[in-house]
């Protein structure tokens, strides 16, 4: 008898011991992601179970940056978990390999610009800065501006037949998934050299101290393709408003982070 109440009386604290620690775990678990959430603006509940696979992951990045990337998406390969465009027709609508648009989207107010098209705010302040440009004997010229999903679909196919889909992948949107589609992206060049020599010209180190000041930004950078999934366009600009692209280059950041910290909804 005795024996049997030792044996209840282990079982029992056994049991006691193993409820209190079960007790315990979860809440700690909860008090983190809680103090994350406290502290994160951007934090997003409904991203809550990406972010802990995502930490699992990559158990030594920094919580924030955890939050950033799943946020802008990129926990998920490209073009594997994509959604519609939203804020049609602003200056902050964001497409990049996670958001598309549809193939019947065409944007309000396109305005013809010695060639190409621009929606009309992106095209009066590419205007104004070519001439600005201009009084420094520079030339920059648009060479590329809104194109149709139709234009796009016709271009990415070709490359892919040429390159193969991986390598046309890291320079060319497919179908609704090109900034052009926009009406909000420029390609440009100086008329002298090809535009992929873009960046060894006067005009784009002179871009590269104005152009924010007329609401562009360089929208490929370098060192920022894991982010963009693009390689290094010198010669693509995006027009997001003077605001926008003045922070952007002052804590040189991608419009894919700043839209996932700004103006993404949670
Ligand atoms: N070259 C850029 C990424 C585009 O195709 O839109
Ligand atoms: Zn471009």
């Amino acid at each position: 008898m005795k024996k049997l109440i030792i044996f209840l009386s282990i079982i029992i604290v056994i049991m006691f011991s193993f409820f209190i620690f079960k007790k315990n775990q979860p809440e700690v678990k909860k008090d983190y992601w809680d103090e994350v959430k406290r502290q994160i603006k951007y934090f997003n509940t409904s991203n809550l179970e990406r972010y802990k696979e995502y930490k699992k992951i990559n158990p030594n990045m920094k919580i924030n940056q955890i939050v950033l990337d799943v946020n802008i998406g990129i926990d998920k390969p490209f073009y594997t978990n994509v959604r519609s465009a939203t804020n049609l027709n602003t200056s902050y609508i964001l497409v990049n390999k996670y958001n598309y648009l549809e193939e019947d989207y065409i944007p309000n107010n396109l305005t013809n610009i010695n060639g190409i098209k621009l929606v009309d705010c992106a095209g009066k302040s590419f205007i104004n800065m070519i001439n600005n440009a201009k009084d420094e004997n520079l030339t920059i010229i648009g060479i590329s501006g809104y194109r149709s999903y139709n234009y796009q679909n016709n271009l990415y196919n070709k490359y892919a037949q040429i390159d193969g889909i991986a390598k046309a992948d890291t320079y060319s949107a497919r179908a609704g998934y090109s900034e052009h589609q926009t009406g909000l992206a420029v390609d440009v060049s100086n008329s002298k050299l090809p535009y992929t020599e873009f960046e060894n010209t006067e005009e784009f180190s002179w871009m590269s101290e104005n152009a924010h000041k007329y609401g562009f930004i360089l929208r490929y950078p370098k060192y920022k393709e894991k982010i963009t999934g693009y390689t290094y366009e010198a010669w693509h600009y995006r027009y997001v408003g003077v605001d926008v692209a003045t922070y952007i280059k002052k804590h040189n950041i991608t419009f894919d982070e700043y839209y996932a910290m700004f103006i993404e909804k949670n």
